[in-house]
């Protein structure tokens, strides 16, 4: 497919005015997305488990304008009240997709937004929320176009949730999510996330994200800065192949279910990214002394227990710790006694591997 398969032909319907809400979750990547080619491609291929309870909900109300503009109308209420420093972001937005969606300039919004986990927790809400935002335009757009199957809806989502936030296009499906051409697995794409195709154990099924949320502040760099320093970066070439390979030694990894394997990987890419950040000119750290503290505690942990308990992280300083359900209890213990000390305030938030994002019927 290409970016042409989006650009929709006239709307055999027609809608006044009306109302859409979903709700969509977050995802932690595995092998990471770290670099970027012009329009939102990815300068390398990444994959992620969806989570389930980090989600941002968004509902869409649309009036038809009485004359139409060339411009944007929109109101953005986040939990509830005017938020007037996200509409930049969601004009870029606008702008970005505005060709694949072009009944964007024929109403005025409403968009009223709330995120599940607590708005000071430093945990990034451009995932779930673009997400959650593309589904919503994408309803709007099957009931301009009600013939559209839910296969390309879905692929629409995702490729327009990539213009806003590129890891958002692996937050509309669960559980498993990759994005990005890879020679070995089919109808990969750089323009949305597929689920991953292979053969996936059990024991993936059910995994866990316990996020240990070390520091809540403001990150001191955006994601979208640090892939930029990609650009020029001595490292990225074989950084960008390393990523490549790491999702040909996952798929018998996922196959076989081997814990081992799987956290050399999944740990390895953790440190890479941030080994990137603190490469690139000028050099950032997004790590701070507690995350380290919680990432030796994990490795000790570990080595003494034999329980299969990781680590990754995203591009900041807080840590999500990853097990498998059935050492849940020992996990939950582990992270109780050592691990809640180095987060700020005490607090941690529990997640799990989920099924994707869902639509919320509105009562009106
Ligand atoms: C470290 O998707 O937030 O979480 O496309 O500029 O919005 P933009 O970046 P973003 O970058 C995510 C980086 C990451 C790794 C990942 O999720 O793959």
């Amino acid at each position: 497919m290409t970016e042409k398969d989006f650009v929709p032909v006239p709307y055999p319907h027609f809608s006044e005015n009306g109302r859409v809400t979903w709700k969509a979750p977050s995802n932690i990547a595995l092998v990471k997305y770290w670099g970027k080619l012009a329009h939102q491609i990815p300068a390398n291929p990444s994959i992620s488990f969806t989570l389930d309870a980090c989600a941002t909900t968004t509902s869409v109300s649309y009036q038809k304008k009485e004359t139409k503009t060339d411009s944007f109308s929109f109101k953005l209420l986040f939990e509830g009240k005017p938020k007037e420093d996200f509409k930049p972001k969601i004009e870029t937005f606008f702008n970005r997709v505005v060709e694949y969606v072009p009944f964007l300039k024929d109403y005025h919004f409403t968009i009223e937004t709330s995120n599940s986990f607590p708005h000071s927790s430093g945990i990034a809400s451009s995932a779930s929320g673009m997400a959650a935002l593309s589904l919503c335009l994408m309803d709007i757009e099957k009931q301009l176009n009600p013939a559209m199957d839910e296969e390309f809806f879905k692929k629409k989502a995702s490729f327009l949730a990539r213009l806003g936030s590129g890891s958002a296009c692996r937050s509309i499906e669960g559980d498993l999510i990759q994005w990005g051409e890879h020679p070995q697995i089919p109808n990969s794409s750089n323009l949305f996330g597929i689920k991953y195709p292979f053969e996936v154990n059990p024991v993936f099924k059910n995994y866990h994200d316990t996020i240990l949320l070390v520091h809540k502040g403001q990150k001191q760099v955006s994601s979208t800065v640090g892939h930029d320093l990609m650009h020029g970066h001595p490292y990225a070439q074989n950084r960008f192949h390393q990523a490549y390979d790491n999702l040909d030694k996952l798929k018998p990894i996922f196959a076989e279910g081997d814990l081992e394997e799987f956290i050399k990987v999944v740990e390895s890419e953790a440190l890479t990214l941030h080994a990137m950040m603190m490469t690139s000119m000028p050099y950032f750290i997004l790590m701070k002394p507690d995350t380290l503290e919680i990432i030796n505690k994990i490795w000790a942990y570990r080595s003494q227990t034999k329980v299969p308990i990781c680590f990754t992280l995203d591009a900041g300083a807080n840590v999500h710790v990853l097990y498998p359900e059935s050492v849940k209890e020992k996990a939950i213990q582990f992270i109780q006694d050592e691990l809640v000390a180095h987060c700020e305030k005490g607090h941690y938030l529990c997640d799990r591997i989920g099924t994707g994002a869902k639509k919320i019927i509105n009562r009106n």
